[in-house]
């Protein structure tokens, strides 16, 4: 059955993901493309947030109620201090009483704007596990810390660090590691593919997934792809008909895109972002792996910081020979976007385009479709995304991202799996601003608006959903 329906549903579905967190033409710029702007809720008089001098207080404050020690630092730890460490991507430390203070001003304009913690799922839709999103309180609490001076506070009497959010993957039972050092050709952006052999000899699930990398001052992010045993020799011939370790890849890892996430295509394995310990999939599940296939490495390299510009990342996985239910990522988008590109055309000029696609898969597989994560891909031009189960009885909300941006892709784990039964629809709708205003830069000019279609380039659009499923 599962073949079939995936044959049926899947044909055709994915192409080009190009999933990750740099914007190829503003690579390591602003996390959004508002972050330009004057923040109208600060002080006009307030020096450039870029140049803070830490000697410097607002002589129009007085004593602080809220510090560091006694407030801010259990939060910024937990929520920032993740992916702001001293040679972390971004090179902006917040895991001092200096950092924070040295960042205070533009801290707090990216807190007040949303747009960092890079936690793009709205609140009001579902629960999600190991989020680090700000809390309200703690958002609260922040901008007073800020806005307040951001003092220091007694160091001998800090507040007590908060329950971590995070989550990591468990066990590590098979590493790979790319075979050699690789240092970047395409400045400052460079989007790699390295083919890896599976070493275990005897099949087996995926259990978990992270990534470990080897200059964390570049290395912007990583997804790993499986290639199965019959794709092996097409792989071998992709990397050798590049020089050096790898080849060069945006999106898929461009082996037999028509068959992406079908019965023997290339599936997705994981991603993972800065601050990212690794996951557990979810109890009882798992990936199947073949021996004889590979796992394609595609890492994003940002060259902006960092001294030296080598690496050797390599990626985890947690392995099991049996799992009660085998599962997938399942790609979720209309079969027409891709076979006819004019169905989700994107007029040029327009500010607010909007499509959406729904499908009863459930009844067409005669089976249960339990989703236990949602992820949402789009190019530059989204601007909002929601997923959700249509039900005879209502909604049941999946992922709504209110304010899309290119730079932070996760997946959102459930806390609490949905089931899609026969009847039930899922749900995708996605919407672009393709007005002047909004269009990316390319090789320093703003471009002119132009129609858009679905395609796997920067400059085309997509609207895609991302599910880990298991069928029961
Ligand atoms: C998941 C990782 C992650 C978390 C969590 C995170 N940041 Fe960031 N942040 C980044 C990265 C990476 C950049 C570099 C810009 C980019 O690539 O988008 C960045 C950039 C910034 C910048 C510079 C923005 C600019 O316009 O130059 C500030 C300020 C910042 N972060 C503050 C914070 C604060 C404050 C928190 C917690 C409330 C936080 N970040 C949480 C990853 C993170």
């Amino acid at each position: 059955m599962m073949k079939t329906w995936r044959a049926l549903l899947v044909g055709g579905v994915v192409m080009g993901l190009s999933v990750g967190c740099g914007d190829p033409d503003n690579p390591g710029g602003e996390p959004n493309q508002e972050s330009n702007q004057t923040d109208p809720n600060q002080d006009p008089n307030q020096t450039d947030p870029n140049q803070t001098d830490p000697n410097q207080t607002d002589p129009n404050q007085g004593p602080a109620s809220v510090t560091y020690y006694q407030h801010a630092q259990p939060i910024i730890e937990a929520r920032c201090g993740g992916c702001h460490g001293v040679d972390d991507i971004g090179g902006l430390e917040l895991i001092t009483y200096e950092g924070v203070y040295s960042n205070r001003l533009l801290s707090e304009a990216t807190i007040r704007e949303g747009t960092m913690p890079p936690w793009l799922a709205g609140d009001e839709c579902t629960e999600y596990r190991h989020s680090f999103a700000l809390k309200p309180e703690e958002r609260e609490l922040l901008l007073e810390f800020f806005e307040e001076g951001a003092a220091e506070g007694d160091p001998a009497d800090p507040a007590p660090p908060l329950e971590a959010s995070a989550t990591s993957l468990s066990r590590v039972d098979v590493e790979l590691e790319m075979p050699v050092d690789y240092e970047p050709r395409l400045q400052p952006d460079d989007y790699r593919c390295f083919p890896i052999d599976w070493t275990e000899e005897e099949p087996g699930y995926i259990t978990g997934f992270n990534v470990s990398p080897g200059n964390p001052e570049i290395v912007h992010h990583v997804i790993a792809f499986y290639a199965p045993p019959e794709l092996a020799a097409e792989v071998e011939a992709r990397e050798a008909a590049e020089e050096g370790p790898g080849y060069t890849c945006f999106g898929t890892p461009g082996i037999s895109d028509e068959n992406f996430g079908r019965p023997g295509g290339v599936a997705w394995l994981g991603s993972w972002a800065p601050g990212g310990l690794g996951i557990d999939f979810p109890e009882g599940t798992g990936l199947p792996v073949e021996p004889g296939s590979k796992v394609i490495v595609q890492v994003h390299y940002n060259t902006y910081e960092g001294e030296t510009h080598t690496d050797r990342s390599a990626v985890q996985f947690r392995f099991d020979e049996t799992v009660e239910r085998s599962a997938m990522y399942l790609p979720w988008a209309n079969p027409n976007w891709l076979s006819n590109p004019n169905s989700m055309l994107i007029p040029a000029g327009d500010a607010e385009v909007r499509h959406s696609f729904g499908f009863d898969i459930a009844s067409m597989l005669g089976a249960n479709v339990r989703i236990y994560s949602a992820n949402l891909h789009m190019h530059l031009l989204g601007t909002r995304g929601r997923q959700w189960i249509q039900r005879s009885t209502g909604q049941a909300c999946l992922l709504d991202v209110p304010r899309w941006d290119f730079n932070w892709q996760y997946e959102f784990v459930l806390e609490e799996p949905e089931v899609l039964a026969p009847g039930d629809q899922l749900w995708i709708e996605c919407e672009w601003d393709n007005s002047a205003a909004n269009q990316p830069i390319i090789q320093g000019e703003r471009i002119e608006p132009q129609d858009v279609r679905w395609g796997d380039g920067t400059t085309d659009e997509m609207c895609l959903g991302i599910f880990y499923v298991t069928f029961e």
